[in-house]
């Protein structure tokens, strides 16, 4: 797959175009998969029996008051499994649980003539349980020792000789929340059984090929008797990659007993209450700086809130530790991971998968120490950027090859941004307003593209052209929103040289395009984009000799460009379509199925150690902020990002993804607040933000006032397709910025060079206490971060900063 990057003369790949599905969208005539059942006749619905308390095992199920239920068809339990009654990979997590395991834990599913009936059926279920203690909070569970999976330890250089060279030594701690994905479309399947026993399961899933594989173990019957479909997901983030599977393995188990479509769709406090999160994470650290602010050694210890299975909290951690250097060098580190177990949903994958951990970490740790160290927090992190041509490799090994770019982004999102003037500006305007303070911040992305699971770097996809000159495209990703097919078309016109609207794509399907990987990690592109042109590359020579012969020139001196084969130096064309039929009546076969995988990753995860990551995304964000001192409240002032996609594939698309990841890292940050009911009374353990009404999404008003999002130029990426860079993921840890500058604004309402430590999310709420310790700042004559720290000019341990 040689010139891999290359563009031909006239690309489709790196027009700006509207999603694929934008009209349909916006229309509403965009299928969902919950769409299906009006047009699928005798559906029966199915409904989980929720089970409200946190731990327990139960003693009894009685399901015949449910039978009793007028239109009650059948109630799903363990007794029902032919196969294995587990719903994921790690075999860890029973379908139908002998032991109830977080608030709203399904024991069994009720199915119904109509959703009305399933429901007062599920009510009618009887369940006895005997009580268990509950481990609801990450503090909880590493009081009790509970965890769960591996405990990577990542070490590069020597962190104890780090430590000694320090000038400055602090240690602190810092516990985070996790994140709803609050996609618009909630889990769905659909599920079918034909005449001869196949199963068709439409199903809202990133995974098909990993939500066919659960299905047929459920069922006990060989993956090629299971079919999965995709139309797209109104959403997914992450929160579909794992977590669809044991719901469609439901639908399918419910349509194989009773020989009809069985659908469910979980209601939106369902699927709050049943689907996993965004893990919360806790950290312990100690940081050494040299006397210019250089890190010289760090060491840390993350804990991961796994909730109830493990789903994937193992990868999540693994690509957390792999991302607490964000952009910055670390020489010697010392990182340590483990995956508490608790007794609450199971959480999962969520744009960053970990990443955003890993980086909250550093940014909070550089955020608290730059005024104990005399710095601006914006210089302390240009000061730790790592370096081109120093030959510098990341705390696990991979050299960090396009250093440039990091300092590339930063310097021209602080010249678009006019950082220097508006530092001024805001200067001033916090002296004349001893009530209400601005600040302005910077932070940078960088993030690595590629599972760290080498095997799952591969692609499929299936080309075929018809007799007419049409084309119909499938590959293996999936649709979510993130303009995954619009891309995929841009790349099948390009490769083949015709005008886009010569190509259609078919929905995903596992009998298409077998073994896929999860649409994930941000490289739907790389893959599936990479198997696409594969597959139109085998076309491509096909019909070019075909268009040699009938042009009397060398295949290699033909041209197809705009739907046209010419020849280099003869005026003779040949249209598209007809050399389509041409070539079908020469018996050149007219499909071909592509492959990709990517080359140069190792990854070696008992060591920790390897080159896992195809190359890095580059970003660089701006934020102002300006808080209220009476009640914390905030503005976002101004946005502006630089962030590199390599040469785009799509300029529109790739806008709408920095700007949705942003805002969606914002909303984590500063205003998305998970609770639980930590209290011993009837409701431990229950979410408790449990609607939009009271889990904060950003909306129209938490909108920056001023957004600029520009791409980096001239920015090739050698050895992606096309030259472009995956773009779903990074922007979100853009959004560092924002709580930045609210630490700074907080901390503005204090004596000069004051610090603050700040929760995370910074709600109104968090950032006046923030203020509100700064202003403590003054009564006390001295900064509050200052006390207890002995003496910061020592080499040693002994500078303690308070958790958040
Ligand atoms: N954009 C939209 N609109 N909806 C989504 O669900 N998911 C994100 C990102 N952008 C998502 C999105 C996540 S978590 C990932 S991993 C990538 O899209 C997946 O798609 P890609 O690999 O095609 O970028
Ligand atoms: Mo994205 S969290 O890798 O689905």
């Amino acid at each position: 797959m040689s010139h891999l990057s290359q563009r031909p003369d006239a690309p489709v790949v790196g027009v700006s175009m509207p999603h694929e599905s934008a009209a349909l969208h916006v229309t509403g005539a965009a299928l969902y998969t919950d769409d299906l059942v009006h047009r699928t006749k005798d559906v029966l619905h199915a409904y989980p029996v929720q089970v409200m308390k946190a731990h327990g095992r139960v003693t009894a199920l009685d399901t015949e008051p449910a039978l009793a239920v007028p239109g009650v068809v059948r109630v799903l339990t363990a007794a029902d499994v032919p196969g294995e009654n587990d719903a994921g990979m790690k075999h860890d997590e029973p379908l139908f649980p002998e032991e109830v395991m977080f608030h709203g834990h399904a024991v069994a599913w009720v199915i119904g003539e109509s959703l009305e009936a399933a429901r007062l059926g599920a009510a009618a279920v009887g369940v006895e349980i005997d009580e268990l203690p509950a481990l609801v909070t990450l503090a909880d569970a590493i009081a009790a020792d509970s965890y769960h999976g591996a405990k990577p330890l990542m070490e590069t250089g020597d962190a104890a000789a780090g430590f000694a060279e320090s000038a400055h030594v602090f240690t602190g701690e810092f516990e985070f929340a996790g994140q709803e994905h609050f996609y618009l479309e909630t889990h769905a399947a659909l599920a079918q059984v034909d005449e001869n026993g196949q199963v068709f399961v439409q199903s809202s899933t990133q995974h098909p090929s990993e939500t066919q594989e659960i299905v047929s173990h459920v069922l006990g019957v060989p993956a090629h008797e299971v079919t999965v479909q995709c139309l797209r997901m109104g959403g997914g983030f992450g929160g579909k990659e794992m977590q669809p599977h044991g719901f469609a393995a439901v639908a399918a188990l419910g349509a194989k007993l009773t020989g009809r479509p069985v659908r469910f769709r979980l209601n939106r406090t369902q699927d709050l209450t049943m689907s996993g999160k965004r893990h919360g994470f806790h950290a312990t650290w100690r940081i050494g700086f040299d006397t210019d602010g250089r890190i010289q050694a760090l060491e840390a210890t993350l804990t991961a809130d796994g909730g109830w299975s493990l789903d994937l909290s193992e990868p999540v951690l693994a690509r957390a530790l792999c991302h607490i250097d964000n952009t910055y060098w670390i020489p010697n580190a010392r990182v340590a991971g483990r995956i508490a177990r608790t007794h609450t949903v199971s959480n999962t994958a969520f744009r960053g998968f970990g990443g955003p951990q890993g980086m909250l970490v550093i940014e909070d740790i550089l955020g608290r120490c730059a005024p104990r160290l005399g710095l601006d927090a914006t210089e302390l992190r240009e000061r730790n950027l790592y370096r081109p041509g120093l030959g510098q490799t990341t705390p696990y090994g991979q050299p960090v090859t396009q250093a440039e770019r990091i300092t590339a982004v930063w310097e021209q999102v602080k010249e678009n941004a006019g950082v220097a003037d508006r530092r001024r500006e805001i200067a001033a305007f916090n002296a004349a307003h001893p009530h209400t303070k601005r600040a302005l911040a910077v932070t940078g992305v960088k993030f690595g593209i590629s599972f760290n699971l080498t095997a799952f770097n591969q692609g499929g996809a299936l080309v075929l052209i018809y007799k007419d000159g049409s084309v119909l495209i499938n590959h293996g990703g999936t649709e979510m929103g993130q303009g995954l097919h619009t891309k995929m078309l841009q790349v099948a016109a390009t490769t083949l040289g015709i005008p886009l609207e010569r190509v259609r794509l078919a929905p995903t399907r596992t009998d298409k395009v077998p073994n896929t990987s999860a649409t994930a990690a941000s490289s739907g592109t790389d893959l599936n984009g990479g198997a696409i042109k594969n597959a139109c590359e085998q076309l491509r020579e096909r019909l070019l000799q075909v268009a040699g012969s009938q042009l009397g020139a060398n295949a290699s001196d033909v041209r197809i460009t705009g739907g046209v084969a010419r020849a280099l130096g003869r005026d003779t064309e040949l249209a598209w379509s007809d050399l389509v039929r041409t070539a079908y009546f020469q018996r050149v076969q007219l499909s071909a199925s592509g492959y990709y995988r990517t080359e140069g990753l190792h990854w070696d995860a008992k060591t920790f150690r390897g080159t896992p990551f195809k190359y890095f995304a580059i970003g660089a964000a701006v934020a102002e902020v300006e808080v209220d001192g009476f009640t914390g409240a905030y503005r976002l002032r101004r946005v502006d990002i630089v962030h590199d996609v390599g040469d785009s594939i799509s300029p529109l698309i790739d806008i709408g993804q920095v700007e949705g990841g942003f805002v969606q890292g914002a909303g984590w940050l500063t205003l998305e607040e998970l609770r639980w009911d930590t209290g011993d009374g009837p409701n431990r353990g229950r979410l408790l933000t449990q609607a939009a009404s009271t889990y904060k999404l950003p909306s129209f008003s938490e909108m920056p006032e001023e957004f600029n999002v520009a791409l980096l130029e001239n920015a090739t990426e050698e050895g992606a397709v096309y030259g472009s860079k995956a773009v779903g993921e990074p922007p979100l840890m853009l959004a560092f910025c924002v709580r930045e500058a609210l630490r700074e604004a907080a901390a503005a309402f204090g004596p000069a060079g004051v610090g603050v430590d700040l929760a995370s999310p910074a709600t109104p709420e968090a950032v006046y206490w923030a203020v509100e310790s700064a202003r403590s700042a003054h009564d006390e004559g001295r900064a509050p971060s200052r006390v207890g720290l002995a003496d910061d000019g020592l080499p040693s341990g002994t500078g303690a900063l308070s958790s958040a």
